[in-house]
């Protein structure tokens, strides 16, 4: 899978399959799945690092995880997530910053929102690296947001999502991140662009769909969002066979002959 095919994909109505990823374990069992791409994205901080918010993910965590992720990824396609701030410095040092975070493995690059970062956009389009856009509730802005709030839900919001979804296909990102926006929002742009769109929490109208790792499996059954379906009890699975482990060791009964030299 190349960031090509994401557009092949949605000429032909096919939909795209996309979730977060942060270790190589993980990684290599995806790569043997039918997901089309892996997400390294900046959720790793409160997933993988027990941060409140996405605002404590640094540059090395991400290039550590994108690394990581890579190693297992066979061919499915990795995109690195830009954390808070990395692409909102000097041009210089953000150019840097997606030049670490690529080669650490990237093979396409997200960003937050278009406001300020058109000009970079175009310029690293132009340098060969293809740009995943992120609009709607963009979490890196979660204190501007006053929290985690649907946006786009007013005339003039739902219109300022597409017109920046406008702004960041012209300047040349191969796919743009919904996230949180009513479906009607998200179909509007969807039927609009070119280029496809991945939607979490934005209903399915969306060219394809994103959910993070360990709420698609279940393993934090404590985060109840509306839009988070759980394929797998995944902590219930776990506890029980921790708890298994335990009692096998207590009775003696592990490790039997089986699992002894
Ligand atoms: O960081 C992340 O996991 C994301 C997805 C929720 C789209 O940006």
């Amino acid at each position: 899978m190349n960031i090509l095919d994401l557009a092949k994909k949605k000429k032909s109505g096919e939909k795209i399959s996309m979730v977060t990823c942060y270790d190589y374990t993980s990684a290599c069992i995806l790569a043997k799945t039918t997901i089309d791409c892996l997400l390294v994205g900046d959720s790793l901080a409160m997933t993988m690092h027990g941060f409140e918010s996405t605002l404590s993910a640094t540059l090395e965590m991400m290039c550590l995880h994108t690394a990581a992720v890579k190693r297992g990824a066979g061919d499915k396609l990795v995109i690195g997530d830009m954390p808070f701030l990395s692409y909102r410095k000097s041009f210089n040092d953000n150019v840097t910053a997606v030049q670490r975070l690529m080669q650490s493995g990237a093979d396409s690059i997200k960003l937050e929102n278009a406001d300020g970062n058109l000009e970079l956009i175009e310029h690293l389009v132009k340098s060969g690296i293809p740009i995943v856009g992120h609009l709607g509730l963009t979490p890196q802005s979660v204190m501007a947001f006053g929290g985690y709030k649907i946006q786009g839900k007013t005339d003039e919001a739902a219109d300022k999502i597409k017109r920046d979804a406008r702004l960041l296909q012209n300047a040349g990102c191969s796919c743009i991140v919904l996230e949180c926006v009513p479906q009607s929002l998200a179909k509007e742009i969807t039927d609009e662009l070119l280029i496809p769109t991945i939607g979490i929490g934005a209903g399915k109208h969306t060219s394809g769909q994103v959910l993070v790792y360990q709420d698609l499996l279940g393993f934090n059954p404590d985060f109840k969002a509306k839009f988070v379906k759980h394929y797998l009890n995944g902590a219930e699975l776990i506890t029980l066979a921790m708890n298994t482990f335990v009692d096998e060791i207590g009775a003696g009964d592990f490790p039997d002959n089986e699992h002894s030299y």
